[in-house]
């Protein structure tokens, strides 16, 4: 099995992190100016880079701007390294690096992978939005952390 571990990105890193991105969703990745978004979580040291035996294979952008509580933003495993269990090992690191109490996420309802992925790691449905892509309602989830440390 291999040993996952997250390195917070710094901008050297940049590069990696928008081809990651770019080959997940061309389209999105241009029209939502994701290139952007990335270069101010690096900045904003809400960006990590996940490891699979020191190989980058993916990132994900952790921050607490939802209700001041951890939220993943967003995580991306690289295609060829899916389905290894990867991202619940690292989904399972950022619930530990976490500094409140509950991490929040949210993927649509036509991700199943994430969804599965999310139930393995231990979160719990939290509720569903309509109305932000159409025909693909948002589904929302949260996980205790045991951590009881405050954010600051
Ligand atoms: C969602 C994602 C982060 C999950 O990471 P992952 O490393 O692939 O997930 P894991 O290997 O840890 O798998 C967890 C479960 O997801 C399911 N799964 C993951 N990859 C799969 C695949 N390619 N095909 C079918 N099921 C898959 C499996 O049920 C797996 O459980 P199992 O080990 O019992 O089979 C990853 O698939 C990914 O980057 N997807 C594209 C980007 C994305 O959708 N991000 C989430 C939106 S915020």
């Amino acid at each position: 099995m291999k040993t996952i571990s997250l390195r917070k990105a710094t901008i050297n890193d940049k590069a990696l992190v928008v081809d990651f991105d770019y080959n997940l969703d061309k389209v999105e990745h241009v029209e939502l100016r994701r290139e952007e978004k990335i270069t101010k979580a690096i900045s904003d040291e809400e960006c990590f880079i996940i490891l699979a035996d020191n190989r980058a294979v993916g990132f994900v952008i952790f921050d607490y701007r939802f209700f001041d509580q951890g939220w993943i933003e967003l995580i991306v495993i690289e295609e060829k390294y899916r389905g290894k269990g990867i991202g619940v090992q690292a989904m399972d690191l950022i619930c530990h690096q976490c500094k409140t109490n509950k991490v929040f996420t949210s993927t649509n309802s036509s991700n199943t992978q994430m969804q599965k992925a999310l139930t393995k790691v231990g979160f719990s449905f939290a509720g569903k939005i309509n109305g932000l892509d159409d025909g693909d309602p948002e589904l929302f989830y949260y996980k205790k952390t045991d951590n009881k440390k405050t954010k600051h």
